[in-house]
């Protein structure tokens, strides 16, 4: 532990070793006999909070958006003027969004040695995939089922961040998404709860590592139900049973809380009618309690305000009050606790204890990323120049855009495309958009950085590129801050494409999303190509059907008649700054792709929300062929157009000889589940191997499968390799009727194969019955 900050920061900490952990201590110059104190942190922060008025603590559940070019003079007037005298006053705990050493430096000494206690404030950022370099958007991430690869873009983000000065990001997003409509699924890791768990864990554990050197704090968000806002609308009312919420939301924020994610950020639907960030069962039962959450709570931005909007508080103060008492610690913009809560444990109406409880969780966060130790840990300007942008990070991010691709059809083995003497189309704004593949939620990096997918087959010499734009994706420009319309109905560009697309063997369609066009407030009521680019392929078909099509978005698409029609589909996500290197090595064979379906695909947006871990209803087929009556549409069928957990690749698999240690698993047992995979084709590949279950019968219903495991595994072209997964009683735990989770006795169905339809299955029986003392409980 290093103690090498001269003049004011670690009054409190010394306080106690002084012998005056209670006394109202001033900033402390320390000896070098306290320099080498070591105290258990919970001693610490105690003693810091026994030196801090009211205010003071008050203020360390403040958090501010930064709110002045700190390079330009203090603000001398309005909200940045008040919010400059708070920080001076010691009533900011967090800033979010300053960024750069050289600010986060200058605002943190303001903290540490122009306030009183001189306690460092924490600096937030949403830093969702990359900072500076960036990589795929975690929906495409989640696509690669690769958890050391996904652990290991995390560790990049983080790396490149802390670098310039943060402490602490808001994610891993780990709301568990089923509507495509919703523009955040980007952030997610898709419709799985258990794929979303697992994930959650590899992107805590990459974003804190060990939290010895310059880590970020993890922040999973939204807390909870976020992802189930009604008919895909952002920030729409949530609607859900305790069921849903305990079987299929709850579970990734379990996963990260156990993977010892630092923070939570709430969320701003409400639950059973009341908003997430008032919601004591979320924040205080479920997650301080049951699970012994030891970190803090940042509410959403203006959450907290909203509980007015929703009709839950009538005043701010009221706001403030609920949200304090519900556990929600830290206000992100809401200024409900800064200009409120002191007033209200005057007032009695929130006890002093909870506001202690709140600092000591915010406090505790500081000290174990090492602020306390040295506030300016994180800013070393000449570590920022040597960090950021890196050659292993942009190493990094390729290899994590190559794993998230997903071949979605590969007809007659169109691609990988031959390497000479081919003259090739490329048609699509996105194929020269350097900005869209950063994909949403990239406010670190810069416009223009990414490689283009024009530019990533350049690389390819032997052949001959043409390109044609045909028509741009959407009216106006892709930025962060203006409308992005998708209504764009020029089509002066079609002759050109068309011209282009005749005179070529290969026709490379880039088309999609921009980078903007998912995100927060980008929920679509329709998701099908935006704008005009349907009909251009259409157009571009007729001249020529030899087309690949590149999909380049940041959510599930309907694309009914391409998958008819198109010979060979790429779905390529937001892949980030390297996004047109992975594009092209996976076209020209250099990668073979692997990546698998985080979410189901429609057939049309009227499906939505459709995914695989569905109920099965009363009337779940058409045994008479002639009726009507069973739970289906008239117009399409029931299936996905490409169903979770599908992906394929240039090499092929066969999947046999599937084989369970018993058809009886007892209690306190375990069965194995193997099967063998063969890789029947010429090349050397990586497939996904996926155990789903369905428990047939319950005292709640059960989802017709789950997934339960899943082995990412390379076989060599010929080859064969044996998979085995176990299970035992806490693989078919759930949340039962009894509100607990627990195993209960029955009969269970077992699926394994390269995606969520698989068929190849086999069967056991949970035969533990419940002994007396069971039942009494
Ligand atoms: C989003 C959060 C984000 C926060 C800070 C909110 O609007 O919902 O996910 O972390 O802003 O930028």
């Amino acid at each position: 532990m290093k103690y090498n900050l001269p003049k004011y920061a670690f009054a409190a900490l010394l306080a106690i070793a002084l012998g005056c952990s209670t006394a109202k201590q001033d900033k402390i110059v320390q000896t070098d006999a306290q320099q080498k104190t070591q105290l258990p942190i919970d001693r610490k922060v105690d003693s810091v909070l026994n030196l801090m008025t009211l205010e003071e603590k008050v203020g360390q559940m403040n958090q501010y958006n930064g709110f002045w070019d700190v390079t330009g003079p203090a603000p001398q007037e309005g909200s940045a003027a008040r919010k400059y005298e708070h920080l001076k006053n010691g009533w900011v705990g967090s800033m979010l969004n300053v960024r750069g050493v050289k600010d986060v430096k200058a605002l943190q000494k303001i903290a540490v040695e122009e306030t009183r206690l001189g306690i460092p404030v924490i600096f937030g950022y949403d830093v969702i995939h990359g900072y500076k370099t960036i990589s795929p958007i975690p929906l495409a991430e989640a696509a690669s089922w690769d958890m050391e690869a996904i652990k290991k873009s995390a560790e990049i983000c983080a790396a490149e961040a802390a670098a310039s000065g943060l402490n602490w990001t808001f994610a891993p997003m780990v709301d568990v998404a089923r509507d495509a409509r919703w523009g955040r699924v980007m952030e997610g890791a898709g419709e799985d709860p258990y794929l979303n768990s697992r994930i959650a864990e590899a992107r805590v554990k990459g974003f804190q590592g060990d939290l010895g050197e310059f880590n970020l704090a993890a922040c999973a968000k939204h807390f909870a139900g976020y992802a189930f806002a009604e008919a895909g609308r952002d920030y729409n009312t949530v609607d859900i049973s305790d069921n849903t919420l305990h079987n299929v939301i709850l579970p990734p924020f379990k996963a990260a809380a156990d993977a010892g994610a630092l923070t939570f950020m709430n969320s701003f639907n409400e639950l059973e009618g009341i908003p997430a960030t008032g919601n004591a069962y979320l924040q205080r039962e479920i997650l301080k309690g049951e699970w012994g959450f030891q970190g803090y709570v940042v509410s959403d931005w203006g959450s907290m305000a909203e509980m007015m909007a929703h009709g839950y508080a009538k005043d701010l103060k009221q706001a403030a009050e609920y949200a304090a008492k519900a556990g929600s610690d830290m206000d992100m913009e809401s200024y409900g606790y800064v200009q409120h809560l002191a007033e209200l444990v005057r007032e009695g109406r929130v006890s002093e204890e909870t506001v202690n409880e709140a600092v000591r969780r915010i406090l505790r966060v500081k000290f174990m990323l090492g602020l306390f130790d040295d506030p300016y840990k994180y800013c070393d300007e000449t570590r920022e120049q040597q960090t950021i942008g890196k050659k292993e990070f942009h190493d990094g991010v390729l290899d994590m855009a190559k794993k998230s691709i997903v071949l979605l059809k590969n007809d007659n083995n169109m691609l990988p495309l031959k390497k000479q003497g081919q003259k090739i189309a490329v048609i699509g704004a996105l194929a020269t958009d350097k900005t869209s593949p950063l994909g949403s939620w990239r406010i670190g990096a810069d416009d223009g950085t990414a490689i283009s997918v024009m530019e990533g087959l350049q690389q390819y010499k032997g052949n001959n590129l043409t390109y044609a734009k045909g028509a741009d994706v959407a009216l106006g420009e892709p930025k962060f801050t203006t409308r992005t319309d998708i209504n764009t109905t020029d089509k002066s560009g079609f002759a050109e494409a068309v011209a282009a697309a005749k005179n070529a063997d290969v026709v490379i369609m880039v088309l999609g999303e921009h980078g903007l066009q998912t995100g927060e407030g980008r929920s679509r009521s329709d998701i099908d190509l935006p704008g005009v680019q349907q009909e251009l392929l259409e157009t571009v078909y007729k001249a020529n059907p030899n087309i690949v099509l590149v999909l380049t978005n940041g959510r599930p698409l309907a694309i009914p008649w391409a998958a008819e029609n198109v010979p060979a589909i790429v779905e390529a996500w937001h892949l980030g700054t390297q996004s047109g290197n992975a594009i092209a090595q996976v076209l020209y064979g250099d990668h073979n792709p692997a990546g698998k379906l985080p979410m189901s695909f429609p057939r049309n947006v009227g499906q939505v929300p459709i995914y695989y871990n569905h109920k099965n209803t009363g009337r779940p087929s058409n045994e008479d062929p002639d009726s009507v009556f069973w739970s289906h549409y008239t117009d399409v069928e029931n299936s996905p157009l490409y169903p979770f957990g599908y992906g394929l690749s240039y090499s092929t698999f066969e999947y046999g000889n599937l084989r369970l240690s018993s058809d009886k698993l007892a209690a306190n047992g375990k069965i194995t589940v193997t099967v063998d995979v063969k890789n029947t084709s010429n090349r050397d590949g990586r497939e996904v191997v996926q155990l789903y279950l369905h428990d047939l019968y319950a005292s709640v219903t059960r989802p017709v499968r789950e997934l339960k495991g899943f082995e990412t595994i390379d076989i060599k072209a010929g080859q064969s390799k044996t998979v085995t997964f176990t299970i035992d009683e806490k693989t078919i735990e759930f949340y039962t009727a009894n509100k607990k989770w627990e195993a209960e006795p029955g009969d269970f169905k077992v699926y394994v194969g390269g995606s969520s339809d698989a068929t190849l299955n086999g069967s056991f029986t949970y035969t533990h019955q419940k002994n007396e003392k069971d039942t009494i409980d």
